[in-house]
């Protein structure tokens, strides 16, 4: 095994938590490969995975957090319930067979996956987060893929806000306004997708940024993201892409970097517009 890496920091949330700026995301990563790739993880150094019902591997991630050399409160595990669980009932279904898949005690982070606007459930699925949280199920509770308007729904009808919003957040897609609003209330912006499913790397500029540090594309767009204030989850089925994703603390963008990368933004999405679901 080859040398870990100093830690990712830990950033407040406004719960009184601390969450690894950057973690490893398990989306498409095979069921049969996410225990191991997730204990490789850990030996290098990463302290956060972020799963969901839907990446069908949380049974994988629960054993790796197990087995890990590392005590469980230096592990920060997220996870989300699903579109079609939306609804106060069979959120709290959805939550129970997580944590069964899992076999945790307490999960650190839940998310509303999408909050599905057409099936006007996220209120109730909300409603449904708040419980698990206050039954101390679960340490900290917030949303993926919302926009400020959904959030300001669940807020006005609950007054409860989310201390995490997770939302598709790369150079093409750097969402300055939504980051805005989120800072303004004491909410964390969470990127997934930091690198646009790795094809914002082909970018001619950020491949020329990249030669000007001496370090790869996505080293460049995950220190952006550091920088931002963002937390980042990219996600890699590679050992020697798992350390270089990591490895991201020791160097700096100027402002000159800054603007070769603002310059990349287009508004292009590799997922969907929440609104349209
Ligand atoms: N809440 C949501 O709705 C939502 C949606 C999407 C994702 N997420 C979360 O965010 C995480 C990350 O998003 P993502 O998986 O969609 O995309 P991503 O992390 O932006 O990109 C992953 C892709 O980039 C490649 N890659 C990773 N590191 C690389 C490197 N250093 N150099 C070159 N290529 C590299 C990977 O290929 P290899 O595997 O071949 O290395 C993979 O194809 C997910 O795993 C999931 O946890 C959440």
């Amino acid at each position: 095994m080859s040398q870990p890496l100093p830690l990712a920091p830990r950033l407040p949330l406004a719960d009184g938590a601390t969450i690894p700026q950057l973690g490893y995301g398990l989306y498409k990563v095979p069921t049969r490969d996410a225990a191991r790739l997730s204990l490789d993880a850990i030996a290098l150094g990463y302290r956060h995975l972020d799963t969901a019902a839907f990446y069908g591997n949380e049974r994988e991630v629960g054993e790796a957090v197990r087995a890990a050399p590392v005590p469980r409160e230096e592990l920060f595990i997220t996870s989300k319930v699903w579109k079609d669980d939306n609804g106060y009932d069979s959120t709290l279904r959805a939550f129970d067979a997580s944590m069964e898949r899992l076999g945790l005690e307490q999960l650190d982070l839940f998310l509303i996956h999408w909050p599905v606007p057409s099936t006007d459930l996220y209120v109730d699925t909300w409603r449904a987060l708040i419980r698990v949280r206050d039954e101390g199920r679960v340490r900290s509770i917030g949303e993926a893929n919302f926009h400020a308007h959904h959030i300001e729904r669940i807020v006005g009808e609950t007054g409860v806000a989310p201390v995490v919003n997770q939302v598709e957040l790369h150079p093409w897609l750097p969402q300055q306004e939504l980051r805005e609003f989120d800072a303004a209330r004491g909410i964390r912006t969470e990127a997934w997708s930091p690198l646009a499913r790795g094809r914002v790397l082909h970018e001619p500029s950020l491949v020329r940024l990249a030669a000007k540090h001496g370090r790869s594309p996505a080293q460049v767009v995950l220190r952006w993201h550091i920088e931002l204030g963002n937390i980042v989850i990219p996600k890699t089925s590679s050992l020697d892409r798992q350390r270089e994703n990591l490895d991201v603390f020791g160097f700096a963008l100027d402002h000159d970097d800054r603007a070769v990368i603002a310059a990349l933004e287009s508004g292009a999405r590799t997922g969907r517009d929440p609104d349209d679901d």
